[in-house]
């Protein structure tokens, strides 16, 4: 490794946050004015995440990338439009949140008061490995949540191991440790974690694999998140609410993402 590639990872090692990161989301997307397919009631942020560096006043670090889909169900509704349509017409990680809108019935149905009809997807994640272990995905979600959350009722994620993506495609290349005969107990475990992580910001299991958070509800403040990261996570996962399933549900279809 070169000096400089040396002194650039003891820089990232020596990052600490003492108090709440100063974090923000710079983003693109884009709106039609005129909504003709389903798919163009779902609007899609694709965010930087940026954060200022504790070490360095006025420096700050690009640290990694957060998309969410936010799904305007209450216009599309409004529109005529059926809200299993809008997700169904976005792709095919977005058709995934369909089991929470069973038979075309509305939130109120199937989740509860909600109050107001959109949906917020938290469709993918992703710190820099050296950014790392401060919560800083957390944080942004939370940002996110704020920023864009505004007009929805439920926020939802997958916790899913982006590492395991497609893992029964011959060509998958194994994270570091995992093995063919392992893969299916480290595939759990990492999963387990992520719902452990995703529950610090107030999410919990809807399904197998959908996790929400109705924005009605009181859910933890950024401060309050921070906190919590000093704090040691809950290694259990609570019983879903329901286990009804559009699509079937299981390793299988775990594997497909
Ligand atoms: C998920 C992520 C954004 C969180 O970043 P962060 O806020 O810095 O939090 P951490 O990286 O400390 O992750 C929290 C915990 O989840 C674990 N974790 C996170 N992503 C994981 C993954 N893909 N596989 C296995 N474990 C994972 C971490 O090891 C950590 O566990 P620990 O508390 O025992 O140390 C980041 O870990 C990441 O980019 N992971 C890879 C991409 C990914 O799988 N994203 C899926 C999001 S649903």
């Amino acid at each position: 490794m070169s000096p400089d590639a040396n002194q650039s990872r003891d820089r990232e090692n020596s990052l600490a946050f003492t108090e709440l990161p100063d974090l923000r989301l710079e983003y693109s997307g884009s709106a039609r004015l005129e909504r003709i397919e389903p798919d163009d009631y779902c609007l899609e942020h694709h965010c930087k995440i940026l954060v200022s560096d504790p070490r360095d006043d006025g420096a700050e670090l690009d640290v990694g990338e957060l998309d969410v889909i936010h799904a305007q169900f209450g216009l599309a509704v409004n529109n005529g439009v059926s809200w299993i349509d809008v997700l169904d017409a976005h792709s095919e990680g977005a058709s995934e949140y369909c089991s929470l809108l069973e038979n075309n019935s509305t939130w109120k149905d199937d989740v509860g008061d909600v109050g107001n009809l959109d949906l917020l997807i938290l469709e993918r994640c992703i710190v820099r490995p050296e950014f790392r272990g401060h919560g800083l995905g957390l944080l942004a979600a939370k940002c996110a949540i704020d920023a864009f959350g505004e007009s929805c009722g439920v926020v939802a994620v997958i916790p899913f191991p982006l590492e395991f993506a497609g893992f029964e495609d011959p060509n998958w290349v194994p994270p570091a440790g995992v093995s063919a005969e392992n893969k299916k107990q480290a595939f759990s475990a990492a999963k387990t974690k992520l719902e452990m992580y995703w529950s610090r910001l107030g999410l919990t299991p809807y399904n197998e694999r959908i996790w929400i958070l109705l924005t009605a509800h009181v859910s933890p403040s950024a401060a309050e998140i921070f906190r919590g990261l000093q704090a040691p996570v809950a290694t259990q996962v609570p019983p879903p609410r329901r286990t009804r399933h559009r699509h079937g549900s299981g390793w299988k279809r775990d594997t497909q993402r």
